[in-house]
């Protein structure tokens, strides 16, 4: 398992994400990450359209539900055929269980599993006083990705500046999957605890997810091999 750029195409419809990916005729094809915007927009097929294309495909949609409805969901998912699809460690070891079991094929393969700890947009304020969860951030996220790796998933999506304390405790081979990635040069929009794509080779990430360092740039190429130079090298 190599580190790879997951490029976030963060579009609201499927005619731009295509247009988007037609400037990669050539070359490596990116890793690209399709979250709930254009997933609820044009559904399956835009999955399969960019699939078809020769990308892998990180279905970021987050499942968070009852363990037998994420289990059959799961196995939906695992029929388009993507790469790498995600839920919510919240919804707790049976349902992770649950989940894992749902995406397995027939054949015994099937999409890495990677888990949401807490999201990097709750605060530590939000944490105690609206989640009811008296303990520090860091330390809830260890947790939770101690569980995930414990109910066989693959790993978690965290901040780059969280990988090396996970990989400590959950072991190196547990996948750290990181948005929040900037060039030094560039603008933070907002992200808050970022760091760059050789910062987070340097802690550890094992993916990095780009968006608009990627997507808005001028030259959406070059940014993307500039990410690849700088974080797979
Ligand atoms: O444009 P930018 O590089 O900030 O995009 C990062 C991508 O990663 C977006 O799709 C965003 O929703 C996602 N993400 C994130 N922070 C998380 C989880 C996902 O930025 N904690």
């Amino acid at each position: 398992m190599g580190k790879d750029v997951i490029v976030a195409c963060d579009f609201g419809s499927g005619a731009e994400a295509l247009a988007f990916l037609d400037r990669f005729p050539g070359g490596r094809k990116p890793f690209v990450k399709i979250g709930m915007e254009l997933f609820y927009a044009e559904g399956p097929d835009i999955v399969r359209q960019i699939k078809d294309r020769g990308h892998r495909i990180f279905l970021d949609l987050k499942l968070h539900d009852i363990p037998n409805t994420v289990k059959k969901a799961m196995a939906v998912l695992s029929r388009l055929d993507v790469d790498m699809v995600n839920l919510h460690a919240a919804g707790a070891g049976e349902m992770m269980r649950a989940a894992r079991e749902g995406l397995t094929r027939p054949d015994g393969t099937r999409p890495l599993l990677i888990a949401v700890t807490q999201l990097t947009s709750t605060s530590q304020e939000q944490l105690e006083k609206e989640l009811y969860i008296p303990r520090p951030m860091e330390d809830v996220v260890a947790g939770y990705a101690k569980n995930a790796r414990d109910a066989g998933l693959d790993g978690v999506v965290c901040s780059p500046l969280e990988a090396g304390r996970i990989h400590e405790v959950c072991g190196a081979g547990f996948l750290t999957v990181t948005p929040g990635v900037r060039f030094p040069d560039a603008e933070k929009d907002d992200q808050t605890r970022i760091t760059t794509p050789a910062g987070a080779k340097a802690i550890g990430s094992d993916y990095i997810v780009v968006g608009r360092p990627v997507t808005k740039a001028a030259d959406p190429v070059a940014a993307y091999e500039r990410c690849i130079a700088e974080f797979v090298g």
